[in-house]
């Protein structure tokens, strides 16, 4: 159907919380990313993460609800994100959609993720190094 969205186009809701489970398993046992997060708890950012994507490619609109405006690059100040910090999210990111299967994620698709991923990740290095 021509109005579909992305969102439900790769399986909605248990897509992105599959996708964003799986981010944060990597980010979990990753050297760089994890000592950027709070040592407790994982848990809140893993949830907003999910919230982001599922309002970006046309879901639920619980992020900007909760959050107000994503303004995300501001969001980021505080973390120093160089090229070594944007490849390993790249890293646990590709690893992430890897795991979604091409029932969900056809070619067209998981290209389109991949590419966004990239342009987001690069936008966000605030660093030099
Ligand atoms: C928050 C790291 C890229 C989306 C955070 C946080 C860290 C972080 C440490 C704080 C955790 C928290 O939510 O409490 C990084 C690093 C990146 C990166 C090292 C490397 C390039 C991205 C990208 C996106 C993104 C590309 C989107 C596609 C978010 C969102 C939040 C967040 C939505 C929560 C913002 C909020 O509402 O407070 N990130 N991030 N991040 N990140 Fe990233």
């Amino acid at each position: 159907e021509a109005s579909e969205t992305f969102y439900d186009a790769v399986g909605g809701a248990d897509t992105f919380a599959d996708l964003t489970r799986r981010f944060y398993a990597e980010v979990a046992r990753d050297e760089i990313l994890r000592p950027l997060y709070p040592e407790d708890d994982l848990e809140g950012a893993e949830r907003r993460l999910r919230m982001f994507l599922e309002q970006y490619w046309g879901g639920p609109r619980t992020y900007s609800d909760e959050r107000g405006h994503p303004r995300l690059r501001m969001r980021h100040q505080p973390f120093r994100i160089g090229v070594m910090e944007r490849d390993a999210w790249l890293r646990c990111m590709h690893t992430a959609i890897a795991s979604i299967g091409d029932d969900r994620l056809d070619a067209d698709h998981r290209r389109a993720l991949v590419d966004y991923m990239e342009m987001a990740a690069q936008s966000m290095v605030n660093s030099p190094l």
